[in-house]
């Protein structure tokens, strides 16, 4: 790099700081064409009456502006517990765990949502290391936008200390490219890695998504992960977390925009259906369809010209989630590869939700964890050193 390419960086670092325009600069790290092509390529799955055929996954549910807006709805609707409960216990939950982060750590949050969030980490962060750097990661540009503002906001982090990144997380190329990227900003000094909002629950490989995540993270690095959970697992309580999906309509909504803004359907929030499994000892798993109950078959029309027919009770599948089981947390953090170093839970304290749900905040590092020892070591070591 040239004198005047360092000029050009810092004269535009200073440029942003010192404009009272709301401007932000995103590395922006795919082609967006391509991520049109898969979502099309998603919507041309063979017909399926129960949502294994044509998908949205996970980052497209929210890429755009619309899908971006029905989220920030879907986040403030008092209906929509998952989500409700875990921005209004994360203070708390976030208080208990944060006390076991050292000095001098930078932040690169991996969905940003909303930035509430990452807000009061920054806050934290922010006061043991006046030069953090941020780097929320996220595929849509437009919540990348919406988050960085609300998670930045009077927070004192200078402009150019942040650098939003927009990028599809579960592409593990993309991550070693990631990789490089946040070692060259940082240096050897240490970052706080977290995916929270139960964003795991949304992916079809949650285990993969997990490993590839937290390869990034080094020993001096950290990693906070956020899920829901329940204490047990049957048919029952999946019919209990379906209702707690099914009876918000702006979760509704939210599902079903990226139809509304990628197709040509006329959208009827009715024919959103939640069918609840168990997925065998680790999870309560909903899948989230829209059907089409218009009884005849329909041809739809996607953004590049594409015509996708779309048969009478075919399904599109628009989301995935999960409540994970409380026993199996640590058998999924260990086959990461990592370790809790701590953790805290909160149970839904609310009327309309099952018994035993709730959200699990849990600080890793990487690494075996150190065995507890069990009582009769103990009983063991005193003989021996007598
Ligand atoms: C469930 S929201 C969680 C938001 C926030 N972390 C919270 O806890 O409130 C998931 C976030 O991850 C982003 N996201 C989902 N899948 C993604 C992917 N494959 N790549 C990048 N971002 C993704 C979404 O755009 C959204 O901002």
């Amino acid at each position: 790099m040239t004198a005047s390419d360092g000029r050009l960086v810092g004269d535009l670092a200073r440029a942003i700081d010192e404009s009272d325009f709301a401007w932000s600069l995103v590395l922006v790290g795919e082609d967006q064409r391509d991520k049109l092509a898969a979502l099309t390529g998603d919507l041309l799955g063979k017909p399926s009456s129960n949502g294994d055929g044509k998908q949205i996954t996970s980052g497209y549910a929210y890429w755009g502006i619309g899908p971006t807006i029905a989220w920030a709805h879907a986040c403030a609707d008092p209906f929509y517990l998952v989500m409700k409960q875990s921005l209004d216990s994360f203070t708390r939950r976030w208080g208990r765990v944060r006390g076991r982060i050292g000095e001098g750590f930078h932040h690169v949050s991996f969905g940003v949502g909303t930035g509430h969030k990452d807000r009061l980490i920054l806050e934290h962060l922010l006061e043991r290391n006046p030069g953090l750097l941020y780097l929320p990661v996220d595929m849509s540009s437009e919540m990348l936008r919406l988050g960085t503002q609300e998670a930045t906001h009077r927070v004192g982090l200078r402009g150019h200390r942040v650098v939003p990144v927009q990028l599809d997380f579960s592409i593990t190329d993309n991550l070693a490219e990631l990789r490089q990227l946040v070692h060259r900003l940082v240096g050897d000094e240490p970052v706080l890695y977290s995916l929270l909002g139960n964003t795991l629950a949304n992916f079809d490989h949650d285990d993969e998504l997990l490993a590839n995540l937290t390869a990034l993270v080094r020993p001096q690095d950290l990693f906070l992960l956020e899920v829901a959970t329940t204490e047990a697992l049957s048919d029952d309580l999946a019919r209990d977390a379906v209702e707690e999906y099914a009876r918000s309509r702006a979760y509704r909504e939210f599902v079903t925009s990226a139809l509304l803004h990628n197709t040509d359907l006329t959208i009827n929030v009715d024919a959103v259906q939640f069918r609840g499994s168990v997925e065998g000892d680790r999870a309560l798993k909903v899948k989230v369809v829209y059907q089409n109950q218009t009884g005849d078959d329909i041809l739809m029309m996607l953004p590049d010209r594409t015509r996708v027919a779309f048969p009478d009770r075919d399904t599109i599948r628009l989301y995935l989630t999960r409540k994970y089981a409380r026993k199996a947390l640590d058998p999924i953090v260990r086959a990461a590869g990592m370790r809790k170093v701590t953790g805290t839970h909160s149970d839904f304290a609310v009327p309309r939700s099952a018994q035993g749900f709730g959200m699990d905040l849990l600080l890793l590092a990487p690494g075996e964890p150190v065995p507890a020892p069990r009582p009769d070591d103990d009983v063991a070591r005193v003989i021996w050193e007598n």
